[in-house]
């Protein structure tokens, strides 16, 4: 009865968080510091607060949602994920982490489960790199990692600079940068999220365990060729920033392979870009993730080698900017047996694996022993607008999210 009550309640709060969309037309996009983005944060916190939770918003945005235990001193147990959506991506992708939290919470107050520590749902502020091309800049502002050089040098695609958003919204970019959390107040962080990957559906299993996530790169390349008349120059005689990026996608696909990584190119602008010119200059987007530390970096410094061979072999000048690099993150021993033993008592099947994708959880590593629970993504799609995963699914994962919060919050 009660797991029926979370699916509808579940669905519905999924579904009118849909409706916060830039794109209805072609899946969801809600890109951090827009209008919507701040709509969709807005009717979470009243949907908190009718919960009967204290909600609180820091500078950046991330926004705390508290239900106290019987001893608020302890070091609390934090849960959540984010609610901005990447370029036409999914309804559920950090959603299900926001909407589990809060249900999660409503159950325990509802059943009036005791614990001592405080438990706080966070629904922190962007996790997306869609607008800045720097992901989870909420939880980097909480761990102390976002400068006000950061404020200046991420810029969205009309310009508009981190710093001028924050302004455009109220708010202060002084305190975004100086307001991290105190680690001494937080004793575990657990995100539940969805897969994104096909693994647990071709294994068949109701529960991922997170053991690890991948590190990821976001690197700017630059290309500057030689601008000029498609017809009237010959090929021997051209330097074509967009031949050159062609060449570099092929050795970053073959270096991925080998250094045991992925490697995309998602975002390629091209100047002055019309069918009868020869591109002089293209700014493309790289991400690149891998779970082993040595590898990850080896394949970051070959393929900076292989990008300056293909340069200089054709003349092209290049410029990387290297806009974040992060480390992989192992999950909490504690966490992941926590997790292992609800899904037992649950009766529900599970399986440990890696993150490819990056989470909060990786940055909050910094100052708290974190832990993920996984519910599976059907044909194993995310940042798509056919991103899927079952209501009944979600439930399910909210169980053990709700169990592994009441074990956490005993002392
Ligand atoms: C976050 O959405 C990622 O790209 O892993
Ligand atoms: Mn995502
Ligand atoms: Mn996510
Ligand atoms: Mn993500």
């Amino acid at each position: 009865m009660l797991m029926q009550e979370t699916t509808k309640r579940v669905e519905q709060l999924i579904r009118d968080l849909s409706r916060f969309n830039e794109t209805p037309e072609k899946g969801i996009t809600r890109r951090f510091l827009t209008s919507i983005d701040q709509e969709a944060k807005h009717y979470l916190i009243q949907h908190a607060q009718e919960q009967g939770l204290t909600v609180k918003e820091d500078a950046i945005g991330n926004i705390f949602c508290t239900l106290p235990g019987s001893n608020p001193d302890l070091p609390a147990v934090w849960t959540g994920s984010h609610v901005d959506a990447p370029l036409h991506g999914g309804m559920f992708d950090g959603v299900v982490g926001v909407v589990g939290a809060l249900e999660a919470l409503r159950l325990i107050r509802e059943q009036d489960i005791a614990r001592e520590r405080n438990i706080i749902a966070v629904i922190f502020a962007s996790e997306e790199p869609t607008r800045f091309g720097v992901g989870c800049l909420g939880s980097r502002a909480l761990i102390g990692q976002l400068s006000e050089t950061m404020l200046d040098d991420l810029v969205d695609q009309d310009g508009i600079s981190l710093r001028q958003a924050l302004i455009q919204q109220g708010r202060n970019p002084g305190a975004a940068v100086n307001s991290p959390a105190d680690p001494k107040h937080i004793h575990k962080f657990v995100e539940l999220h969805i897969e994104q990957g096909i693994v647990l559906e071709k294994l068949e299993k109701q529960i991922g365990i997170v053991t690890a996530i991948a590190a990821p790169a976001d690197i700017r390349l630059q290309l500057y060729g030689v601008q000029g008349h498609a017809g009237a120059t010959p090929m021997n005689l051209r330097k074509d920033a967009f031949a050159a990026l062609g060449e570099i996608s092929m050795a970053l696909e073959r270096l991925a392979r080998q250094w045991n990584c992925v490697g995309t190119i998602g975002s390629v602008e091209v100047d002055p870009g019309t069918s009868n010119v020869i591109p002089g200059l293209v700014t493309c987007s790289i991400d690149i993730r891998g779970v082993e530390t040595e590898s990850f970096h080896s394949m970051l410094e070959k393929l900076h080698q292989e990008i300056t061979n293909i340069c200089s072999g054709r003349g092209i000048q290049f410029n990387w900017t290297l806009l974040s690099k992060d480390d992989p993150v192992q999950t909490d021993t504690k966490i992941v047996q926590s997790i292992e033993s609800q899904c037992r008592t649950l009766g529900l099947s599970y399986h440990h694996m890696p993150s490819g994708a990056y989470h909060d959880s990786m940055i909050m590593a910094a100052i708290s022993q974190v832990g993920m629970i996984f519910v599976p993504s059907r044909d194993g799609i995310s940042h798509d607008h056919r991103e899927w995963t079952n209501f009944e699914a979600i439930a399910s994962g909210i169980s053990v999210l709700t169990q592994t919060l009441i074990q956490l919050s005993q002392k």
